[in-house]
């Protein structure tokens, strides 16, 4: 192990972000920690887990014995005080700013090494607002993973005005070196880069349902066959969650105020009903098995 390495990792929030996380940290034989807000969403947590190693079993890409030692690996809880010995705690909360801010709070009280880091996978909210609730904000940064973390490559990481350049070094030490991803470095701007160009062609493309200019199908199918895109926008929607591309949009919005950015109506009232994608089974299509 060399003096970059980080070992002991905590993943707080165990939902489609934090579970990805989670696993392809354990699966990188890390010593996990995972830290969810009540017992419920805790086993919520656990089974998106192990649906996820057993989809990987089932595809032939993992042993069943290594399913078992990475789940091994995972240490599920509800307290916050078992983050004490990490030195990595990667935040993946809803993207909700005063949450974030809380549950940033109650991590940087809870870890005891100076040295460890402090990673948020925020999609939007600024990493300075985050790092500004700690005594520390040096050792802050932003590690934005992508959905499905276990197949997408690419972390993009954000550095505060204040964070370390020994942050930035251990944190792409960490995706790189321990983790097998790619990286891009990004200004601490709502968005990053990705969010920045994705957020407004999903946008576009849900204002394109609303007024009925053509159905989510043609939508999608469109771009598929089109533009050899290899899934729709409104199919992509649904994988994200409405309810964080909601969350992306506002964040976004605020801080650019560029119509483009808004998040629009059919948006917003398909979040009030739940009807926030895969997660829920249903959001643009229907998803019954994913309920
Ligand atoms: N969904 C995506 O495609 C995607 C991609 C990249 C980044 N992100 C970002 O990742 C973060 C999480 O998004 P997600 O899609 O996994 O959301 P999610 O709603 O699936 O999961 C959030 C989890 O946080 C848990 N939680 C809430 N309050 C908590 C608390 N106080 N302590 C511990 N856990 C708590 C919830 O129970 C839930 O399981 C957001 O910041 C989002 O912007 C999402």
């Amino acid at each position: 192990m060399g003096p970059l390495t980080m070992h002991k990792v905590g993943v707080v929030g165990c939902g489609l972000m934090g579970s990805g996380i989670a696993e392809v940290c354990a699966r990188a034989e890390l010593d996990v920690v995972v830290i969810e807000v009540d017992t419920d969403a805790l086993e919520l947590g656990q089974s998106r887990v192990v649906g996820s190693l057993d989809r990987a079993v089932r595809a032939g890409k993992l042993e069943d014995a290594a399913r078992d030692d990475v789940l091994s690996r995972i240490r599920f809880t509800t307290d916050f005080a078992e983050l004490h010995d990490r030195t990595l705690v990667v935040e993946a909360v809803a993207e909700k700013e005063q949450l974030k801010v809380d549950v940033f709070s109650a991590i940087d009280a809870a870890v005891t090494s100076e040295d460890a880091v402090l990673a948020s996978n925020t999609s939007s909210i600024p990493i300075m607002k985050l790092a500004a609730v700690t005594p520390q904000p040096q050792r802050v940064i932003g590690m934005h993973f992508f959905n499905p973390v276990p197949m997408l490559r690419l972390v993009e990481l954000v550095p505060s005005l204040l964070t370390s350049p020994e942050t930035v070094a251990r944190a792409e030490a960490f995706c790189i070196g321990q983790l097998d991803k790619h990286i891009v470095h990004c200004k601490d701007r709502a968005g990053f880069v990705v969010n920045a160009l994705l957020v407004p062609y999903l946008l576009a493309a849900i204002r394109m349902v609303e007024s009925g200019f053509a159905s989510a199908a043609e939508v999608d199918t469109g771009m598929i066959d089109g533009c050899n895109h290899p899934m729709g926008p409104l199919a992509l929607c649904d994988l994200i969650g409405l309810d964080t591309i909601q969350f992306v949009a506002q964040s976004l919005y605020a801080e650019f105020k560029e119509p483009l950015y808004a998040p629009p109506s059919l948006l917003m009232r398909m979040v009030e009903a739940g009807l926030v994608g895969r997660k829920s089974g249903h959001g643009f299509f229907d998803y019954p098995a994913h309920k």
